[in-house]
């Protein structure tokens, strides 16, 4: 007999959720030796993930320490995979309009570029093209021994031995049952794209947010914020509005073709929730910043999943 030998036996973990941050969070733990599946409602690309028009921005999301963190580390592993085209991550270059004399952004440490102009900031920041990149996370998955399984849980599963990590998102509300987080409604609408390769933004009004921001293919232009509607009908009024705004900030939108509607819940709470709870880790509550923090928030998951 072997003495001193141990057969290493992979944790077993069930990920619940497959937006960027579940998926995110399987591969860091499948490439740290876990046996990882992942187990969601709504499969990646019926995600409000898909959705998102996931520019690298710390969007309705605390609390400010930890994100700036979690924030920093995503965008340099952005960066690192916009190398690679079959990712759908690039880094871009754009502009945010801000309201006059605004200081400086207090996440502004993460982004090697940053010009603090007057009325204006700009800066180059990962874009993730989000239906390519949750199928190159899900591929990623499955190439390391993953697996995802469309399964609709009525609670947060039990697996004796092994852990649960809690990437719910909105779903948080019943399977964590924490009615702090609610639905901020976000509506885009995608445009055909006619060559932009620069993102706009303008936050002069918080309560209506005005995005440009494009994709290989489409350009998204957003959006709106509406807490605690949970509609993902597209409202024809609204995307008219939305598109008149724009126009305003990229003129080339007025007459581009629109290719579609889309809505997204995102999942607020007064802060994102990242914590080990006996054999559960939650990780939820990511707002307007899910891909903004995903690698950040899955290094932190997997070293509680460690101890
Ligand atoms: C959004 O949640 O709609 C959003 C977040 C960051 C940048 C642009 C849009």
């Amino acid at each position: 007999m072997l003495r001193g030998w141990r057969w290493h036996v992979a944790e077993r973990v069930l990920v619940v959720g497959a937006g960027v941050v579940g998926l995110s969070c399987a591969v860091r733990l499948l490439e740290s030796g876990h046996q990882v599946d992942v187990l969601a409602r709504d499969l990646p690309r019926e995600t409000t993930s898909a959705v998102a028009a996931a520019l690298w921005y710390p969007y309705l999301v605390e609390p400010r320490e930890r994100v700036s963190a979690w924030s920093a580390a995503s965008f340099e592993t952005f960066a690192a995979l916009a190398k690679d085209e079959a990712t759908g991550v690039r880094m871009l270059r754009g502009r945010e309009l801000v309201a006059p004399g605004a200081p400086a952004p207090w996440w502004g440490d993460a982004v090697p570029d940053l010009e603090v102009g007057e009325g204006e900031w700009r800066f180059t920041s990962p874009v993730a093209d989000m239906p390519v990149y949750v199928d190159w996370l899900a591929a990623r998955v499955g190439k390391l021994g993953g697996t995802i399984t469309r399964m609709n849980l009525a609670a947060l599963p039990e697996l004796p031995g092994g852990l649960v990590v809690d990437c719910s998102g909105i779903g948080a509300r019943l399977l964590a049952r924490d009615l702090s987080v609610t639905p901020v409604r976000g509506q885009v609408v995608l445009l055909e794209q006619w060559g932009l390769d620069t993102w706009h933004l303008d936050d002069t009004d918080p309560d209506h947010p005005v995005y440009v921001i494009p994709r290989r293919h489409e350009v998204v232009v957003g959006g709106t914020a509406v807490e605690g509607e949970w509609s993902r009908t597209p409202a024809p009024a609204v995307a008219q509005e939305i598109l008149r705004r724009a126009a305003v900030l990229v003129p080339e939108i007025a007459g581009t073709r629109v290719v579609r509607h889309k809505v997204g819940l995102r999942p607020a709470r007064p802060q994102v929730r990242v914590e080990r709870q006996g054999d559960v880790v939650h990780c939820y509550g990511h707002g307007g910043a899910g891909m903004t923090v995903s690698w950040g928030c899955a290094d932190e998951v997997s070293a509680l999943c460690a101890r």
